[in-house]
C-alpha cells in the first residue's frame, strides 16, 4: 500500500472509531436509521455512510466536493455495500438527490463557502418531516479554530492582524503565504452567521446547542467557557462547536 493510500485508510478508521461515535454521542446517540435513506453531506472517505448502513439504513449516499475522497469512498465500499451506498462528487446546489429521511453532516459547515445557499440546498434534500443532524467544530474564531494547522498551545494565536498571524506562518517554497483563510478552506463564519443562514429555512429546530462535550467534566468547562457570550461581541471567540438537530417542516 502506498503512503497516500495508507494515510487515507488511517483517517477513515479514525473517523469510524473515533470522530463519528463522538459526533453521535453529542446528539444523544445514533438515531433509528433502520429502513431509512440517509444522506451525508461532506462525506469525505465515506465513514458516516458505512456507519449508518451498519446500523441498518436501507440505503445511504454521501456527497463531497473533493473528488479524491469520493474515489476512495467508492472503492472502499463497493463490495460490502454494493447497491446500498452511493458517493457523489459535486456541489449540492447543483445536484438532484434522492430525498432523505435523515441528513447528517459532521465537521463540514465551517468549511462551506456559499453557506446560506448550501444550507438551503441541503434542507431541500430532506423529505418533509425528515431530520437533520448537523454538527461542526472548531469554529474559526474559537481558541484553536485553525484546526491545529498552527503549532502553538496559545489560544486565539491565529487571529491577530486579521488572521495574518496564522497565514504568514504558511509560506510555500516560493516564499508566498496564502491571501486568506478561505484559500485554505475555512469560511470564517461566526455563530451569528450560522444563525442567519438557518433563519427562514423550512425547518423546526429540535435543538441547537453550543460547545457540547461527551465527558461530564469537559462539558462543565465547555459550558463555563460560554459565559462571556452574554456580550454579543465575544460570542464568536468562545463558541467552539455548534450542534443542530432539525426537522424539515414542508
Ligand atoms: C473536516 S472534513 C469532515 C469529513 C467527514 N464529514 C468526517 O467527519 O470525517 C470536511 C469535509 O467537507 C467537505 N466539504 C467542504 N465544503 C463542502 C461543500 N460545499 N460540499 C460538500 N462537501 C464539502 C470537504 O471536502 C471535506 O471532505
Amino acid at each position: 500500500m502506498n503512503t497516500r493510500a495508507a494515510f487515507d485508510e488511517r483517517r477513515y478508521t479514525h473517523s469510524v472509531t473515533n470522530t463519528l461515535p463522538q459526533f453521535w454521542a453529542r446528539f444523544g446517540g445514533l438515531p433509528d436509521v433502520a429502513g431509512k435513506h440517509v444522506l451525508d453531506f461532506g462525506c469525505a472517505r465515506g465513514a458516516m455512510v458505512h456507519t449508518v448502513l451498519e446500523a441498518g439504513a436501507e440505503s445511504a449516499a454521501g456527497i463531497d466536493i473533493n473528488p479524491d475522497y469520493i474515489s476512495f469512498a467508492t472503492a472502499k465500499h463497493a463490495d460490502q455495500w454494493s447497491g446500498k451506498a452511493q458517493f457523489i462528487y459535486g456541489d449540492i446546489r447543483e445536484e438532484t438527490l434522492e430525498p432523505a429521511d435523515i441528513i447528517t453532516s459532521c465537521n463540514v459547515m465551517e468549511h462551506v463557502m456559499a453557506l446560506p445557499e448550501t444550507l438551503a440546498a441541503l434542507v431541500q434534500c430532506a423529505k418533509p418531516g425528515g431530520e437533520l443532524f448537523i454538527g461542526f467544530s472548531p469554529l474559526w474564531h474559537s481558541p484553536f479554530g485553525h484546526h491545529r494547522l498552527m503549532e502553538t498551545r496559545l489560544p486565539w494565536a491565529h487571529l491577530p492582524r486579521k488572521n495574518r498571524a496564522f497565514l504568514d506562518r504558511l509560506i510555500d517554497d516560493e516564499g508566498n503565504s496564502p491571501e486568506s483563510i478561505q484559500e485554505l478552506g475555512f469560511n470564517g463564519a461566526t455563530p451569528a452567521d450560522f444563525r442567519a443562514a438557518l433563519k427562514g429555512l423550512p425547518v423546526e429546530i429540535i435543538s441547537a446547542r453550543r460547545n457540547v462535550a461527551t465527558h461530564p467534566l469537559k462539558q462543565l468547562a465547555m459550558k463555563a467557557m460560554l459565559a462571556p457570550s452574554l456580550i454579543p461581541a465575544l460570542e464568536k471567540y468562545v463558541t467552539i462547536g455548534i450542534y443542530w438537530h432539525l426537522r424539515r417542516t414542508k
